[in-house]
């Protein structure tokens, strides 16, 4: 099997997630909660110990944009959508001849209102600690990392029990942050990189998060939301201390399989839930097609899957065209590297993360990292690419915060 670093790749486009938004999204918990405290607490002051502040925070970025050429920037039907993914992914090289000449950008200067939660644990913190930031994939918004089924599938609340705070966001056109119209030229891989790292320096420069500067920052990236926090640690890698990136190789065999088998549709004729949306905005056609790519079969609880699905959240053309070309090798970050992908990942590593010889697929995201302090890969089985809906997520959930812990992140 081939494996490609994404960098230039224009076939690299890819990645994604499931579904869902999350009922207790703004989990404001009462202080006397803590005293109910869950018998199923993972750290020692349990998994009620999260209080959180959602707030609409405005960005504004410069990024560097391709001009696409030869599209419907306001594509509206899904003979269209199809055509154009079905070009893409038999003739890659052919259509990005056609609509994407390289060297022509343009400077995307815009202020976005992007949707933050930013939570602390109620007692126990840690000393010393580092700001746990999280940032989704594609399907999901920022609910992903505070997954509603059941309480120790939630990330957020397994970081405050062990006494950590956490920021999370929704991605450009998820959850409650801008979605713009236009689908090629605004919402693309760099216009998002820009936008995090703007976040990102508002946490760590700025009160704006909990009233203090983060001095240190885990960042924890999940699918796309790994690609752009491997871009922002090879871009401004004093942003961050550590990685986490979850959902991810950089095995990009696979990512025509994801292109054809999500049968992506115009997401508002889709689900009832995204009826709003402009019509430039996708999500996967079916539940056997969201199954496929973000599902191991037998791995999660049906009631899982329906909460990511009736709250899956959608992606454009721009994004999945140009989600190849931001990664980069990260020469100058120091900081320790988890990598944590799912076995059977479907999208990024074809439903076999093994390579038969006892070396799996995740070690070759070593090579974007040179400098780094340490390197580890872990591999859960029985795992789809949407690690969070997975019944193994809670144990996951408590080995990446070991990791933290260890490195005294
Ligand atoms: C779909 O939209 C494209 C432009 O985005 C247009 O050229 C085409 O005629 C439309 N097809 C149908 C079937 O409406
Ligand atoms: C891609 O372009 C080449 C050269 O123009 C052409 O021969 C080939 O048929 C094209 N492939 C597809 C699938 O359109």
């Amino acid at each position: 099997m081939k494996v490609v670093p994404l960098p230039l790749a224009v076939l690299t486009l890819f990645i994604s997630g499931p579904v869902w938004t999350s009922p207790f999204s703004s989990n404001y918990e009462s202080e006397n909660e803590v005293a109910s405290r869950d018998a199923s607490q993972s750290g020692p002051y349990g998994l009620r110990n999260s209080r959180c502040k959602e707030e609409l925070v405005e960005v504004s970025i410069k990024s560097k944009n391709f001009r696409f050429r030869g599209v419907d920037q306001y594509y509206s039907n899904q003979s269209y959508v199809t055509g154009q993914i079905l070009e893409y992914t038999l003739a890659p090289k052919n259509w990005t001849d056609k609509h994407m000449d390289m060297s022509d950008t343009f400077e995307n200067v815009k202020t976005y209102k992007i949707n933050t939660y930013y939570c602390e644990p109620i007692k126990g913190a840690k000393e010393g600690s580092s700001l746990i930031s999280m940032l989704h994939g594609i399907g999901f918004d920022s609910s992903y990392w505070d997954y509603n089924y059941k309480l120790d599938y939630s990330f957020v609340r397994q970081a405050a029990s062990y006494g950590y705070s956490t920021l999370r966001i929704d991605r450009l056109g998820c959850g409650k942050s801008d979605t713009p119209k236009n689908g090629f030229d605004e919402a693309q891989a760099a216009t998002e990189v820009a936008i995090y790292t703007e976040i990102l320096k508002k946490a760590k420069q700025t009160t704006k998060f909990g009233g203090k500067k983060h001095e240190r920052i885990t960042g924890i990236g999940h699918s796309y939301g790994s690609i752009q926090t491997q871009s922002v640690s090879s871009r401004n890698p004093e942003l961050l201390d550590g990685v986490i990136l979850t959902g991810y190789t950089t095995d990009t065999s696979n990512l025509v399989g994801y292109l054809q088998t999500t049968a992506y549709s115009i997401a508002k004729d889709t689900l009832p839930h995204l009826a709003s949306k402009p019509s430039t905005w996708l999500a996967t056609g079916s539940e056997a097609s969201d199954i496929i790519n973000f599902f191991y079969p037998n791995a999660y609880d049906q009631a899982s899957f329906d909460l990511a699905r009736s709250t899956e959240q959608a992606v454009t053309l721009g994004s999945l065209f140009t989600i190849g070309t931001v990664s980069g090798t990260a020469k100058d970050f120091k900081g320790p590297v988890q990598v944590v992908t799912g076995a059977k990942d479907f999208i990024f590593c074809s439903s076999n993360c093994w390579n038969g010889d006892g070396s799996n697929k995740l070690e070759g995201v070593k090579d974007l990292y040179p400098a780094a302090k340490s390197f580890d890969t872990l591999v859960p089985e029985a795992v789809g690419h949407g690690v969070t809906a997975h019944r193994a997520q809670p144990e996951i959930s408590r080995m990446m915060l070991e990791f933290i812990m260890e490195k005294g992140l």
